[in-house]
């Protein structure tokens, strides 16, 4: 039986589309099967996000309309990773209940991860009650911080399996200057195990499909066998302005 994670922040932008594609993306260069449902229905991006908008012909509101196949609106990014698209159109029998029969019907999979859209309404709750475990994506910023606390309060009342936290676009040096929490004080914050910190990287930020390297794309690494374990070690955000030329890095950095 696959996993059904979702992957929420309650402020918009933290990186829940992002955190999706890329550690389906992780998972599934461990041979791990996935695919990710898109069910922001009003601001919809996995398709550019993992490369496949092209090929979108059906999505999800067809699906549960009753208007193609599972099959037909599964679109593979690659060998082991599948997306579904949403928002192309709508169907009023789009429901928790409703998105949580596709995700039992889909066979063959490891992990199936529900991108949530920003705020903690009905599109929230339609993805959450779906799922039996939660990712919640937080900023290390004080407004971030702020709506992560109140989306951990909301997802106890569904009584998920499993409640994570992945700390992202963090700045090392910021952090290293006091400037910015780590991701152990964010964790004693909101009180939830954290299983990365993903490091504020160009990288992430151009990339067009997930075909992505580098120092992000190693802490999604990270965060797949933490995810596959349930334990295990988190990316250490800081490491870069601790070696030799760090400091130069910091200064550089606080420059401009
Ligand atoms: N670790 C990172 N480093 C740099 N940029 C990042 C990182 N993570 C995400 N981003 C960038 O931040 C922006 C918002 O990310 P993303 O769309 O994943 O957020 P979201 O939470 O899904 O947003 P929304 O609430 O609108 O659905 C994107 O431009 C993305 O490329
Ligand atoms: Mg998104």
């Amino acid at each position: 039986m696959a996993r059904k994670i979702v992957v929420t922040s309650g402020k918009g932008g933290a990186g829940k589309t992002t955190v999706c594609a890329l550690l389906g993306e992780s998972l599934s260069r461990l041979n791990k099967r996935v695919i990710i449902l898109d069910l922001d229905f009003s601001l919809n991006n996995l398709d550019v996000v993992t490369g496949v908008e092209d090929k979108v012909v059906y999505d999800v509101a067809d699906v549960v309309n009753g208007r193609c196949r599972v099959k037909q609106a599964i679109i593979k990014v690659d060998r082991n990773l599948s997306v579904m698209q949403s928002g192309r159109s709508w169907s009023d029998f789009l429901s928790g209940q409703s998105i949580r029969l596709l995700t039992e019907g889909l066979n063959g999979y490891d992990f199936v991860f529900l991108d949530c859209p920003a705020g903690v309404d009905e599109g929230f709750m339609r993805a959450v009650s779906a799922a039996d475990e939660a990712i919640v994506v937080v900023n290390p910023s004080p407004s971030s911080l702020r709506d992560a606390d109140k989306t951990v309060n909301i997802l106890a009342q569904y009584k998920p399996e499993n409640v994570y936290g992945i700390v992202n676009k963090v700045r090392g040096d910021l952090v290293l200057r006091g400037k910015e929490l780590s991701a152990s004080e964010v964790g004693d914050i909101l009180k939830i195990p954290i299983i990365g910190c993903v490091p504020d990287d160009d990288a992430v930020l151009t990339a067009s499909s997930c075909d992505v390297y580098g120092k992000a794309m190693r802490s999604f690494g990270m965060i797949a066998k933490y995810l596959i374990k349930g334990e295990g070690k988190i990316y250490d955000c800081l490491g870069e302005f601790k070696r030799p030329f760090g400091r130069l890095k910091m200064a550089l950095r606080s420059r401009g």
